[in-house]
């Protein structure tokens, strides 16, 4: 038989949570897996800007063919306001230029075989930890993967440690850094880290890679696009991978985008022809609807307020839980221990759970995170925080 030799592999540890929490039939159930933002009737909503969106493009467009390898014109250049600034010098020069993509992971799988193909010889550095397919997203591309220290196994960030090692990066490597909300901690760099890490960059001519896929959920739209922007403009090369999956709640579209900066207009375009030709053999062309919608919303004054006012109700809502949850703590005498809920920022906290107490949190109150410790705080019912923080009690 051809496939006798094929072993099975255990399934996605994120993604297999959706299924282990669906088939769970206890009614008091509690969903912070996958990182997905859920709204106050435990739901993860489709925003009103999107649905109107929806509704234009249902009426008004005109065909299904094919965009082009670089997908959507229209969505390149607002994605890349949106990430860069709509002021950016780095547009007005024609610097910098967006690739549509099948989400951020496609930015990402895109960027791995750039690298791969147009690179050779570089290794990229991942944060210690970091989301689990950046790990094998550029293993399987070819790529050799190294890590910097990041948080360590006081739950703690150890940003010494992340730039001592950064230090010793090999001249031309690639460093991937989380530019707002860190998947899976929920740790963020200050300004003045953030600072330090460019020095570093670029005393030692370093790649930098910001994965950014987060926006908005953080501190704000603008302010969580703080660090892009700096390298953006203190850098003349520059890869970043956006998301519209989270700050558009367009998961299942498929929706995001690599944006390359380049030194000049003409090396951008050297630089583009071989996204367009990497992609042509990974999707062909990317889909389109989810970046329509965005193209759509971004393109409309009113439609992009609403869509921003719907982000900043998203952002409260998952700060508003982190405070709640501290406070359900309390009476339980474990404020102080989880203090970093408070501090960390969008979607995700480390908790500083062992999997021992995963396990038993899923086993005895299904309650389901991931094995590392990883809570998604956006998936907490607001009226049940109690039930929670009795059953984080328990496992203490
Ligand atoms: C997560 O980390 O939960 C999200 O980025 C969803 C995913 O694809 O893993």
């Amino acid at each position: 038989m051809h496939f006798s030799a094929i072993e099975r592999v255990p399934g996605d540890p994120i993604l297999g949570l959706i299924e282990a929490y669906a088939k769970d039939p206890s009614p008091v159930k509690f969903d912070l897996g996958v990182g997905v933002y859920k709204d106050a009737m435990g739901l993860t909503p489709i925003p009103q800007s999107v649905k109107q969106a929806e509704q234009r493009l249902l009426e008004r467009q005109t065909s299904k063919s094919y965009v082009g390898g670089h997908g959507d014109a229209a969505f390149g250049r607002l994605v890349s306001e949106l990430v860069l600034g709509a002021d950016s010098s780095v547009l007005q020069h024609q610097r910098a230029g967006a690739t549509q993509t099948p989400g951020g992971t496609g930015a990402l799988r895109l960027c791995a075989d750039f690298i791969k193909q147009c690179l050779p010889g570089r290794g990229i550095w991942l944060s210690d930890p970091t989301w689990p397919i950046h790990e094998t997203i550029f293993a399987t591309a070819g790529l050799k993967v190294s890590h910097y220290p990041y948080v360590g196994a006081d739950n703690r960030l150890n940003v010494a440690a992340m730039l001592e090692v950064l230090e010793q990066v090999p001249e031309g490597d690639i460093v991937l850094l989380h530019a707002c909300c860190h998947n899976p901690t929920g740790f963020d760099l200050s300004h003045e880290d953030w600072r330090q890490v460019l020095r570093i960059v670029q005393r030692r001519h370093l790649l930098p890679l910001i994965d950014f896929a987060y926006q908005g959920f953080g501190d704000g739209l603008e302010q969580d696009a703080w660090a892009v922007r700096l390298f953006a403009a203190e850098l003349p090369e520059l890869l970043i991978t956006s998301s519209c999956s989270k700050n558009f709640g367009l998961y299942r579209e498929r929706t995001g985008a690599l944006l390359v900066c380049a030194q000049d207009a003409q090396k951008l375009q050297d630089v583009r022809s071989q996204l367009a030709f990497i992609a042509r053999n990974l999707w062909s062309t990317p889909p389109d609807h989810g970046a329509a919608i965005v193209a759509q919303i971004l393109g409309d004054p009113a439609l992009k307020q609403l869509w921003v006012d719907e982000v900043e109700g998203m952002r409260l809502r998952i700060a508003q839980l982190r405070s709640g949850l501290l406070e359900a703590l309390e009476p339980y005498g474990l404020r102080e221990r989880f203090a970093h809920i408070g501090v960390q920022r969008g979607m995700f906290s480390y908790t500083g759970l062992s999997p021992e107490q995963v396990k038993q949190l899923r086993d005895q109150h299904s309650v389901y995170m991931v094995g590392t410790g990883r809570a998604n705080v956006a998936g907490i019912d607001a009226t049940r925080l109690d039930a929670l923080a009795r059953a984080i009690a328990a496992v203490c």
